[in-house]
């Protein structure tokens, strides 16, 4: 049993989304967040500037004494070194691997589709993975650059008729080559997922990573012995790196059930 909190980071503040899960999945954890509002996007940024970014997420959190890390960011799970990862004196999580082991599960067809940022379709982290698991699998991998702004500026709602065109220039391909399954590999599609879904069709499962590594993560607690041992009651404390005003406009968006709380702005750079 441990009482100690679980760590989670993002780029920004489409990380909520996987903190919202695992408090659905994990009531009685305590979580520490943190998300780097002051130097998001990372998505689009080389690889050594995404891991050194990831280093300084890791060691602020570390800093806050967490028992567990989870990388809710697709970028950073898909760029961030696993033997490094392995290093760290805490388990380590990134959303990719839950991600790639339900979309294995879930095809039926061997046809899967991957979406993400632009570093995490280079990096061709989902690919690799699939590979392993599915002997033969076809994967469409494709970037969608604007879904981020286009969440952020709140074209969510229902037949955003933006979104919709942003949609059908991203996705055609990827359901024109017959894909069963789909991966919204970036902590921001999940928030999409009903106009994805209205478009791919009802034959189409959609894999949202986030909710996936959350239930992992609860399994992987309970093997290593690291539950809080509380049934409810747990407690998520919030940071960020640029102003918190930035965040208190963006929560409900993310994490939906946000009933206020305090959120601290950090210096990640001095970490
Ligand atoms: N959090 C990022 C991801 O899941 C999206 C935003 C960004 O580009 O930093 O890949």
């Amino acid at each position: 049993m441990d009482t100690r909190p679980i760590g989670v980071f993002d780029s920004g503040l489409g990380g909520l989304t996987a903190v919202r899960q695992l408090r659905r999945v994990l009531p009685g954890e305590d979580i520490v967040y943190f998300g780097d509002t002051g130097r998001v996007p990372y998505g689009s940024r080389g690889r050594q500037t995404i891991v050194q970014y990831a280093r300084q997420d890791i060691r602020f959190l570390l800093s806050q004494n967490v028992k567990f890390l989870m990388a809710a960011c697709g970028t950073v799970s898909s760029t961030y070194p696993s033997d490094e990862a392995a290093r760290l004196p805490v388990p380590y999580t990134g959303v990719v691997g839950a991600a790639a082991r339900k979309a294995a599960q879930a095809t039926r067809n061997g046809r899967v589709g991957v979406i993400g940022t632009a570093a995490t379709i280079r990096s061709g982290s989902y690919a690799a993975q699939l590979r392993e698991l599915v002997p033969g699998v076809q994967i469409v991998a494709r970037a969608c650059p604007l879904f981020v702004p286009l969440v952020e500026n709140g074209h969510v709602g229902d037949g955003d008729p933006v979104t919709t065109l942003v949609i059908d220039q991203y996705l055609r391909e990827v359901r024109d080559a017959g894909v069963d399954t789909l991966i919204l590999g970036c902590t921001h599609y999940p928030l999409l997922k009903k106009m994805i879904g209205e478009y791919m069709g009802d034959a189409v499962t959609l894999i949202d990573p986030g909710k996936v590594t959350a239930i992992e993560t609860a399994a992987a607690l309970a093997d290593l012995d690291l539950t809080s041992g509380r049934a409810e009651g747990g407690r998520v404390r919030y940071y960020v790196s640029d102003t918190p005003e930035a965040f208190t406009e963006l929560e409900t968006l993310f994490l939906g059930e946000y009933a206020g709380g305090a959120v601290e702005q950090i210096a990640i750079e001095t970490y």
